[in-house]
């Protein structure tokens, strides 16, 4: 990987979104960092992942749909009624173009922090789930998640997966129908 100048990263990041979602992209790229060095992934990957992955998390839906449009992305009915979806590919778009990071690891595990996709990495997974435990996120009902994130990957994402899920659910939220898709393979890969 290229060298990367961390503090003008920091600084970009800084300038595109409010402190309360810096703070928490500098709280998520220490988890993720926490395990990628017991995973046994590029701690440097999961530190600029985890920084970067809510870059275009402050932009307004229609905004991001304009984006995303201009940018060749598909916007699906879901992603049209609930366009902050949006913040993950487009985010991932923007880090590549403004921030100049290059790294597809990287790039692909912004891309997939919000509805994950049928093929996700160590990294991907890390970030997902990092993104959901760090320190500062009040949710109930993740200190079992937060005391299993260190343990098994696999497990801890599938039940960051179910967590989301049941969030969807219980508040009447549409569910992207990639997500149906990937909670499928995630349960039918268990008994495999
Ligand atoms: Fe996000
Ligand atoms: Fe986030």
């Amino acid at each position: 990987m290229a060298i990367i100048d961390l503090e003008l990263i920091k600084e970009k990041l800084r300038k595109k979104v409010p402190p309360e979602l810096y703070d928490h992209s500098i709280r998520t790229a220490e988890v993720a960092v926490r395990m990628a060095e017991v995973f046994g992934v590029d701690k440097n990957k999961a530190n600029l992942a985890g920084l970067l992955h809510d870059y275009a998390k402050s932009m307004d839906g229609d905004n991001l749909i304009q984006l995303a449009t201009r940018m060749g992305i598909e916007v699906n009915p879901v992603e049209m009624s609930v366009p902050y979806l949006l913040h993950a590919s487009v985010g991932a778009r923007l880090v590549e173009e403004d921030v100049g990071i290059k790294d597809k690891e990287i790039i692909q595990s912004i891309a997939n922090h919000t509805i994950g996709s049928p093929a996700m990495t160590k990294l991907d997974k890390i970030i997902y789930v990092a993104d959901m435990i760090e320190p500062g996120r009040p949710y109930k009902g993740l200190d079992p998640l937060r005391r299993m994130a260190l343990d098994d990957l696999d497990k801890v994402f599938l039940e960051a997966y179910a967590h989301s899920l049941d969030y969807l659910i219980r508040s009447k939220k549409p569910i992207h129908p990639l997500t149906v898709e990937i909670w499928n393979k995630l349960v039918l890969s268990q008994d495999a």
